[in-house]
């Protein structure tokens, strides 16, 4: 089904093209005129939404209190075109006998979906959703967000919370939230998926994330006391926080990916202490000074990296 009906929106654009036309090489001329003239055309085929109401009146109350609702605001469905501002033109539909004739969101594509709510939500948070990872997995606005019927008392979502959504595919991640040391405020419900990720995609981020342009300007939008440039840089700190630390959660303590002095040994095995690894008798009986509580950070307290002049070891 093409859906012409989404382009009027863009009365400016239809101006411009068809000023455009004046002036254009004749071969071009015909098909612009013919768009702009369908574009310029009245709504002919609309029913208005007092018709859809008489029939379809649980619909219309569903959408009762909701932003979509909202005739003050220009830009939305009761601003516009109401019911056909999704389902399209809908003369059609009350004229034919079989009820067909309209756009069912259960039997279109997803791509079909996502253009009907493109059409208004395209600007801001949505800009990154061409090629994000959910557009690319074919999943849709309505997989996410239901218009008549959502289960969240915020944004329409299709589960009570977001974490609920989130985990009916990503169980793992949620899973790391719940476990003994992850970003308190999360399990608190302060924090939410959505506090780094944008599920619209990101412009230009990795991973969906909704700040900076790598990971570590994300985590430094808020831990802004590791924010460099530092006097004695530590490089993975610079790279990526999540080389030590799992976002999500972890068992160990400041939700570090690997128990110490392991995650450290991972990259520093031929420094000059301690000789060799630890191993497990050093680990059990400690009998390394270097072992106890919180290992080598014991000493190199500033593994962030130091602006001291003698910080070059991270002790400082
Ligand atoms: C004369 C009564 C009547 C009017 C007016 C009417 N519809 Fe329908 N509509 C029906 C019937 C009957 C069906 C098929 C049975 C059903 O699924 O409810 C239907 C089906 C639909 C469906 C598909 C439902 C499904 O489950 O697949 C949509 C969407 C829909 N109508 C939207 C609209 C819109 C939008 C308008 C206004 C432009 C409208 N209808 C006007 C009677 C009406
Ligand atoms: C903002 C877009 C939007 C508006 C406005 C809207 N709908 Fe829907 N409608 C949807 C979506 C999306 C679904 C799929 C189920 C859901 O999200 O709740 C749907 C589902 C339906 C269905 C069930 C069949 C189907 O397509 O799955 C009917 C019937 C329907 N709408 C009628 C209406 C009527 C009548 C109005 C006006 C009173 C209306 N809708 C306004 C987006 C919209
Ligand atoms: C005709 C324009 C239009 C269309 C089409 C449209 N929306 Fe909206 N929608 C709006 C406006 C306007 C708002 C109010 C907030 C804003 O300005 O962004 C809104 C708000 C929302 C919200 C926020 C709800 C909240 O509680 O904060 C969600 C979610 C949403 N729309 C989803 C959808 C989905 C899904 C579709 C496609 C099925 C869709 N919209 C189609 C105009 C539209
Ligand atoms: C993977 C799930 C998911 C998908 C897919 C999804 N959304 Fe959302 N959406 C959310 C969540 C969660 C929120 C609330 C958190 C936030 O604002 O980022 C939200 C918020 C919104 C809002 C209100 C806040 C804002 O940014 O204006 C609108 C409007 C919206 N979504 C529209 C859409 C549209 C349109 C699509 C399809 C192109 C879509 N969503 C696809 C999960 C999703
Ligand atoms: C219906 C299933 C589904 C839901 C619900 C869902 N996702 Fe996804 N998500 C996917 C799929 C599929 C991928 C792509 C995985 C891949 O390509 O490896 C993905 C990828 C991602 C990625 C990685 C993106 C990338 O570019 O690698 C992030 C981050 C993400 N989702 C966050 C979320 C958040 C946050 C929510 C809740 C608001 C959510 N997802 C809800 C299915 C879902
Ligand atoms: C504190 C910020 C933060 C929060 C909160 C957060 N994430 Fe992430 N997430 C990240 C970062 C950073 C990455 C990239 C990690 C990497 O590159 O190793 C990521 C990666 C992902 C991925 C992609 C995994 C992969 O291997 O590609 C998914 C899926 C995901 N997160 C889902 C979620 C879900 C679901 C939630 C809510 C329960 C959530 N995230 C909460 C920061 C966060
Ligand atoms: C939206 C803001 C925000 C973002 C983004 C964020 N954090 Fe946090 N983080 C917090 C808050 C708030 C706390 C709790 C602080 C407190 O309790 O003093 C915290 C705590 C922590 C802790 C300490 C946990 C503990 O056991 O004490 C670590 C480690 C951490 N964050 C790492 C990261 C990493 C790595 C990233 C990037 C992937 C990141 N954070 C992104 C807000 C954020
Ligand atoms: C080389 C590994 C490593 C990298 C990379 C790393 N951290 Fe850490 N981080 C640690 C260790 C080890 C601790 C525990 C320090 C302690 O116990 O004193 C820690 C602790 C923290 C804490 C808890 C508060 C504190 O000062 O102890 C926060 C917050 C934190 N890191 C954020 C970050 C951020 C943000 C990044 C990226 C900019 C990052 N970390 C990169 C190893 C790392
Ligand atoms: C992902 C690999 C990686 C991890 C994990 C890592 N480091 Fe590093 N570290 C480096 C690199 C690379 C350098 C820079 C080495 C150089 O300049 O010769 C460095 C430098 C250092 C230095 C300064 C050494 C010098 O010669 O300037 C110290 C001290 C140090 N790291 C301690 C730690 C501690 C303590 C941990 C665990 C909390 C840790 N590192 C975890 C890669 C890592
Ligand atoms: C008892 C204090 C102490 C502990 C614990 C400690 N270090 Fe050190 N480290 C030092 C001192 C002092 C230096 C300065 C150079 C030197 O004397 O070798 C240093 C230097 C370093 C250097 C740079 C020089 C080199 O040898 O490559 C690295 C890398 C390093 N330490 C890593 C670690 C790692 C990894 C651990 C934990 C397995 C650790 N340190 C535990 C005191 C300590």
């Amino acid at each position: 089904m093409t859906r012409w009906w989404l382009a009027p929106l863009c009365v400016v654009a239809v101006t411009v093209a068809a000023r455009a036309a004046v002036v254009m090489p004749a071969a071009q001329q015909a098909p612009q005129a013919a768009r702009a003239a369908q574009q310029a055309a009245p709504p002919a085929g609309y029913a208005g939404s007092d018709t859809c109401e008489a029939c379809h009146s649980d619909k219309a109350d569903s959408l009762k209190g909701t932003p979509h609702a909202q005739t003050k605001n220009p830009r939305t469905p009761a601003a516009t075109h109401g019911c056909e501002s999704c389902h399209g033109p809908g003369q059609a539909h009350v004229d034919d006998d079989a009820k067909g004739h309209i756009q069912k969101f259960g039997q279109i594509k997803p791509a079909e979906i996502n253009d009907t709510c493109l059409s208004c939500h395209n600007r801001g948070n949505h800009a990154g959703w061409e090629g994000s990872g959910h557009e690319r997995r074919n999943l849709s606005c309505a997989t996410c967000h239901s218009v008549h019927s959502p289960k969240s008392t915020e944004r329409q979502l299709v589960k009570a919370t977001e974490t609920q959504l989130c985990a009916t595919c990503h169980r793992l991640q949620v899973s790391k939230t719940e476990r003994a040391v992850a970003h308190m405020p999360v399990r608190e419900g302060k924090m939410s998926c959505s506090s780094c990720h944008n599920p619209h995609g990101s412009i230009s981020n990795v991973k969906n994330l909704k700040t900076g342009s790598s990971v570590a300007e994300l985590c430094t939008s808020c831990h802004t006391e590791m924010r460099g440039p530092m006097l004695f840089e530590h490089a993975p700190v610079r790279e990526n926080c999540a080389t030590c630390h799992d976002p999500h959660g972890s068992s160990n303590d400041r939700m570090l990916a690997v128990r110490m002095p392991m995650l450290c040994q991972r990259c520093h095995i031929a420094s000059k202490h301690p000789a060799t690894l630890y191993d497990k008798d050093q680990i059990t009986t400690n009998k390394s000074n270097r072992m106890f509580g919180r290992s080598c950070v014991n000493c190199h307290s500033n593994v962030h990296g130091s602006n001291h002049p003698s910080g070059q070891f991270f002790m400082r």
